[in-house]
């Protein structure tokens, strides 16, 4: 039986072409007022006036949005949801002036993740990821890409791969499994070159393989960055991931210029990622290639860096930007999807049509799902998030508040009060 959303005060479809917006395009996110949306069978099947479709659909049962604002779910496209304590050390160490590249020197960053990482079982994380995702959810994020990449061994990489798997089962959220075995160089692999160049090995003939046969994940990803990945190292690695059927993503000139987005651009990978310090002809070369440009904000200003990356040059070249939170332990512990909104307008200068345009149906691109998610129209999965808000340009308004009241993912209830605000599992977590 079919079910009409009624009574909001606005519905913001994001409706048009099923794949990125790019440039000028991102300005359009359609607003209805005195709209309705009909899902059945977990799809939108219509948007239109609400009188119209409440005359069309009689006997639908109806559920009421008490005049907030409905938007298509969030799509989170780019989080490292998978790791053990918080490092909230590091916080203070950069307050007193050492550097986040510093500290991962100093065997700490990435590194202290790694350690506690390869310490736990897969039971523990996955709990410990479960409560991360009610909190995101929680946000308005319905579609989330998870990354591996705090085990670096092949294990501890599947380990978490599997994590992610269970994660995907029993939570109502979709979720997207994205495989960064080249997070970072592991210590034990630093004692020499040509151990380096072990570890890239490993990576190759026997990580990707084993992920790939077992289809564990969707993306391969690496932070192609001076200091950490080489570019020559980036290429092996993401070409042999494309060649076994990965689809690719880059951390890219994130902290400093090293060409990662022409890298990303010439590999034809789904997205480039930060992107703070890229350069001018990184910026032309994404637009060009089509790869989505996926800013995340609040790292730049967690880490208390006063360069954020170049939105509206990425928008006058008429590129396809998306935004994400990039929840990680490091550099952006933050669960709030909405607060990336505030920052996209405040600090990045996009309008508040460009930013939920990159929050939902260009974060879907950045994911190769903008034809199942990102939009509310008539074919796209019931993906919705219900905001308690009289207008959308309230989301990104009310900076750091949490106004995300319900969601549903496939026409099934997610962020759920019915739930004490906490999703339901789909099966027992105990049964996955
Ligand atoms: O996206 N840059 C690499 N990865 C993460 C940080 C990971 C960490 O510090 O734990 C990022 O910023
Ligand atoms: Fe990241």
């Amino acid at each position: 039986m079919p079910t009409l959303f009624v009574n909001a005060s606005q519905i913001v479809t994001c409706a048009g072409p099923a794949r990125a917006r790019r440039g000028a395009e991102m300005r359009d996110m359609q607003v209805l007022s005195d709209g309705a949306v009909v899902v059945d069978a977990g799809k939108v099947i219509a948007t239109g006036p609400q009188a119209d479709l409440a005359r069309q659909y009689p006997n639908a049962s109806q559920i009421d949005c008490a005049r907030g604002v409905l938007t298509p779910g969030l799509v989170d496209s780019h989080t490292h949801g998978i790791f053990g304590k918080p490092r909230h050390a590091e916080q203070e160490l950069r307050a007193s002036g050492v550097g986040y590249m510093e500290i991962a020197k100093q065997g700490g960053g990435i590194h202290g993740s790694v350690r506690d990482l390869r310490s736990r079982s897969e039971d523990e994380l996955f709990h410990l990821a479960l409560g991360r995702i009610r909190r995101l959810a929680a946000h308005g994020t319905t579609t989330l890409e998870l990354k591996s990449g705090y085990g670096l061994s092949l294990e501890d990489e599947l380990k978490s791969l599997r994590v992610i798997r269970r994660l995907a089962a029993a939570s109502p959220l979709r979720i997207i499994a994205t495989f960064l075995g080249a997070h970072e160089i592991p210590l034990e692999f630093r004692a020499t070159p040509r151990t380096r160049d072990e570890y890239v090995a490993l990576i190759v003939n026997e990580m990707i393989p084993r992920v790939a046969a077992e289809s564990l994940a969707t993306f391969a990803d690496i932070f192609c960055e001076p200091g950490v990945y080489t570019l020559a190292e980036s290429r092996h690695i993401l070409t042999a991931a494309r060649g076994a059927g990965l689809g690719i993503k880059l951390h890219a000139d994130e902290l400093e210029p090293g060409g990662g987005a022409e890298l990303a651009a010439e590999l034809g990978a789904t997205s480039a990622d930060h992107l703070a310090a890229v350069s001018d002809g990184g910026i032309k070369a994404l637009a060009g290639a089509g790869t989505v440009a996926t800013l995340l904000p609040g790292t730049m200003m967690f880490l208390g860096r006063t360069k954020q990356a170049p939105a509206r040059a990425f928008i006058d070249a008429g590129a396809a930007v998306a935004l994400a939170t990039d929840f990680n332990p490091g550099t952006s512990p933050t669960v709030n999807f909405p607060l990336m909104l505030t920052l996209a307008v405040s600090q990045l200068h996009l309008s508040v049509a460009e930013a939920v345009t990159a929050a939902t149906v260009n974060g879907a691109a950045a994911l190769g799902l903008a034809h199942e998610t990102g939009q509310i129209a008539p074919g796209m999965s019931a993906d919705l998030a219900l905001f308690d808000i009289g207008d959308i340009r309230e989301l990104p308004y009310w900076y750091g508040d949490h106004r995300c009241a319900r969601s549903w993912v496939r026409g099934i209830a997610c962020h759920d009060p019915g739930a004490d605000g906490n999703f339901t599992l789909l099966q027992p977590a105990s049964a996955i």
